[in-house]
């Protein structure tokens, strides 16, 4: 059975706006496809701010004791992510700010890869824009394969408070993901381009002998054999086969 995770970036329990339009996307996929999903909320987790010691970058590891390892690890154990927020202030909530940064060393290490995603944000009427797209290059810089995006707004329109909109837009979104999860994900412009840039500074980072966490971190994970993107999609299923 596949497995979602979804991060809503509210803390407004289940009155929240982003949990009632994720949720009802999420149980559309659970109704149409072999999958199960767990939501994670901030009010549940201890996730202190990063302090910016870098050491993560340069040991491949975050040094800070609390509940970010138990994130990682369901983040790590899902087959498709989604992150969800509400937009505050044209951007996302502070709280899933919080996890992004403290997540920042795994693009440099691609821990998402071969993992599809998704994006939702909701909001009065403005903002979204930024706040999709943010958190697209996010989950991309992370090695995941975005495949939707979609924002719903409270005022104008009035698309939260429509249930024909939610129930039309929770299929849409929906099947996007079952599509993830049935045939794959696949590589992108985006995903290549971001391999071939992040390899060059790998080689770099190896030749000079810095920051050993993260390129032998490539060199365990058999990175720096893989010409492009898709080759390393090609590694992981061989891996995940044997
Ligand atoms: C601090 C703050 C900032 C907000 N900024 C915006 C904004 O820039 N644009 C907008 O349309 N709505 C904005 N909103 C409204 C929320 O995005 C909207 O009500 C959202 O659906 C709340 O989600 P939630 O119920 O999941 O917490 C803001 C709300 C708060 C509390």
């Amino acid at each position: 059975m596949r497995k979602i995770v979804a991060y809503i970036g509210s803390r407004r329990g289940e009155s929240s706006n982003t949990y009632k339009f994720a949720k009802s996307v999420l149980d559309f996929v659970s109704a149409n496809c072999d999958s199960t999903y767990e939501i994670i909320r901030p009010e549940d987790f201890l996730i202190n701010e990063c302090e910016g010691c870098q050491v993560c970058f340069r040991e491949g590891y975050c040094i800070k004791d609390d509940d970010i390892k138990l994130i990682k690890n369901k983040l790590l154990g899902a087959d498709f992510i989604v992150l969800a927020s509400p937009v505050y202030v044209h951007n996302i909530s502070g709280d899933l700010k919080v996890l992004i940064d403290r997540l920042g060393y795994w693009t440099h290490l691609l821990k998402l890869a071969g993992k599809g995603s998704a994006v939702l944000t909701t909001n009065m009427s403005n903002g979204h824009n930024t706040a999709l797209n943010y958190l697209e290059m996010v989950l991309t810089s992370l090695g995941s394969q975005v495949v939707t995006k979609y924002n719903a707004s409270s005022h104008y329109p009035n698309q939260l408070n429509d249930e024909k909109w939610i129930k039309a837009s929770s299929n849409i979104i929906g099947y996007s993901i079952i599509d993830s999860l049935e045939h794959g994900v696949k590589s992108t412009q985006k995903l290549e381009s971001l391999f071939l840039t992040l390899k060059e500074m790998m080689i770099k980072y190896r030749e000079y002998k810095i920051n050993y966490g993260e390129w032998s971190y490539w060199n365990d994970m058999g990175y720096f054999d893989c010409e492009n993107f898709s080759e390393l999609l090609e590694l992981q299923n061989r891996s995940a086969c044997k």
